[in-house]
């Protein structure tokens, strides 16, 4: 629990950090129900960017923590189940686990949405935290503490196209009017999305893992979807936490995969069904908004040839030098 004081600082500072983003640059073509702000180069909403505030003031990584970074729509949910269910197969072996009740958002949660403002919400016990914040705004002690970061990206066609279809589902659940793809389409190419530019979002990670490769990870939805198990032992080797011979000849690794695969999971009760909070409770969800096809390629069926090869250039442009292809 926060103390007295903590929470005078904790309102001081929130003051603080509302008066300065409401200096920033704003736009809202997606239609969301706030303005988005253009902080350091990339756009967020104004909650989220209080809670990234916050996180690098407060938040306090430890050495043995693993953060899991992702961009919107590029897998996160599956690779925080992934990760979960390899972190704690030893917990789990008397009662079920909780990615069979829970959301995966809310069995690993989002640094900057709950657990930046009191560090005694953490789950100690779990190293496992996850953020969509670009690698500039990482609070400093991540990275001074040298605890391990796992980065997920995705082709950028199929982000946008899954971006499209969550920001549509999520507007029309509030019965607000959804942009069309086109207008939605030329917003992403320019770079104005959630958290984006996307492009950009990718290479400050990408760069800090040719940097320091024992201390990030770089995945690609593709590579994980081709190789669930190949990866997912890499994934656990990188954690610190090895897939034993003996647990490879039990085939723990491919229980834990069909465990998370987007079958299983999107057909739970609890992601059919239930509902998901974030922010200061401003962002309600159905939980099936989070699964959607779980496919490589699906892109085809929403863009015009026109459309992927203008955003195929763009990568190309904009990952030009990097020795990173998309
Ligand atoms: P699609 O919209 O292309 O289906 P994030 O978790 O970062 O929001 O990413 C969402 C994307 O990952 C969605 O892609 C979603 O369907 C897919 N996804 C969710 N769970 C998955 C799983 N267990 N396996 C594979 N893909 C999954």
């Amino acid at each position: 629990m926060e103390s007295h004081l903590e929470k005078q600082n904790g309102d001081v500072l929130q003051k603080s950090f509302k008066e300065m983003i409401s200096t920033l640059p704003k736009e809202n073509r997606w239609g969301f129900l706030e303005d988005y702000y253009q902080y350091q180069g990339f756009w967020i909403s104004p909650s989220f960017l209080q809670g990234a505030l916050s996180a690098q003031q407060q938040f306090q990584a430890q050495p043995t923590d693993v953060i899991l970074c992702s961009s919107l729509r590029t897998g996160t949910a599956w690779l925080k189940s992934l990760t979960f269910a390899t972190i704690t197969r030893t917990l789990y072996n008397d009662s079920p686990t909780p990615l069979l009740s829970k959301l995966p958002h809310d069995v690993v949660p989002f640094m900057e949405f709950k657990l930046a403002q009191f560090s005694t919400n953490r789950h100690l016990g779990i190293p496992l935290l996850a953020t969509h914040l670009p690698y500039s705004f990482l609070p400093r002690s991540i990275i001074d503490s040298g605890c391990k970061i796992i980065y997920i990206c995705r082709d950028p066609k199929d982000t946008f196209v899954s971006l499209y279809h969550f920001i549509a589902r999520h507007c029309k659940s509030q019965n607000a009017q959804p942009i069309q793809l086109d207008e939605a389409f030329e917003l992403f190419y320019e770079g104005v999305s959630p958290y984006g530019p996307y492009w950009d979002h990718v290479l400050g990670y990408w760069k800090a893992s040719l940097e320091h490769p024992d201390k990030l990870m770089f995945l690609k939805y593709e590579e994980l979807v081709e190789d669930t198990v190949l990866y997912l032992k890499k994934t656990a080797e990188f954690m610190g936490y090895p897939f034993s011979s003996e647990e490879q000849q039990q085939g723990v690794p491919e229980n834990i995969v069909q465990l998370c695969s987007f079958d299983n999971l999107s057909g739970l009760e609890v992601n059919k069904t239930g509902k998901h909070c974030r922010g200061q409770g401003n962002w309600e969800m159905e939980n099936n908004i989070f699964f959607r096809k779980g496919k490589v390629g699906d892109w085809k069926n929403y863009l015009t040839t026109e459309m992927a090869q203008r955003l195929d250039q763009r990568t190309l442009q904009k990952l030009s030098g990097s020795g990173l292809s998309l």
